[in-house]
């Protein structure tokens, strides 16, 4: 599974990645991938000792990102879209973070943002009445600043730093923006019928 998250990150033309995980998982990640070298990426590792979160396990990469731009992938999602022409957009523009909305049918399992007319007002984590049928998918990208946001956060209701919570920030301050995929999408976690899904989506498409 994490095959495809790499080759997205290397689709956008990212050379150096970090992969984070729990320390039971981590070893499997550096025996199956090493440095990079097979895919022409470069791999660094970082241990979240404890699961506190996506946003939690994303602070952990404060000192490999430096004064960086970021993108952020979820190891269980995956994307047919292109996302390369976003992250360029989004080098260029003055805005602090990007996400990638899809439209699915049961978008109280994700984060969903609520709109008026076009613009996003608010996002809300696994809401139990979905503002609309989109939800936020697992690509992110962010100037480096999120780190000191993420400082100021505190646990949810299922005791994470929720990236939920970091992108309705942004929405707040009028920072983000955001895309609407229109290919596939999957998150491998969600679900076993979403599992099913993806896996069909893979051998349909070869990958
Ligand atoms: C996480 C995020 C959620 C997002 C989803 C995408 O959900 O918290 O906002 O929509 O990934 O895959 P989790 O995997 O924690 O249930």
């Amino acid at each position: 599974m994490i095959y495809y998250p790499l080759l997205k990150m290397k689709e956008m033309g990212i050379e150096s990645v970090l992969i984070v995980s729990g320390r039971e998982h981590i070893g499997d990640f550096l025996k199956l991938l090493g440095s990079g070298v097979n895919f022409g990426l470069k791999i660094n590792y970082e241990i979240q000792e404890k699961a506190g979160g996506i946003a939690q396990a994303l602070s952990l990469a404060q000192d490999f990102v430096g004064r960086e731009k970021m993108a952020v992938i979820l190891g269980d999602n995956i994307f047919e879209d292109d996302l390369s022409s976003a992250l360029n957009s989004f080098n260029k523009s003055s805005k602090k973070a990007h996400i990638f909305l899809k439209e699915v049918d049961h978008p109280q399992s994700y984060g969903v943002p609520r709109f008026e007319n076009e613009r996003i007002i608010e996002i809300i984590e696994k809401p139990i009445k979905a503002p609309s049928n989109f939800a936020v998918t697992g690509c992110y990208f962010y100037t480096p600043d999120v780190f000191s946001y993420i400082r100021k956060l505190s646990p949810s209701d299922r005791g994470e730093l929720e990236i939920s919570d970091v992108n309705d920030y942004y929405v707040q301050s009028g920072e983000i923006t955001y895309s609407i995929l229109n290919k596939f999408w999957g998150d491998c976690g969600e679900s076993l019928d979403q599992l099913m899904e993806v896996s069909k989506y893979v051998r349909k498409s070869g990958l």
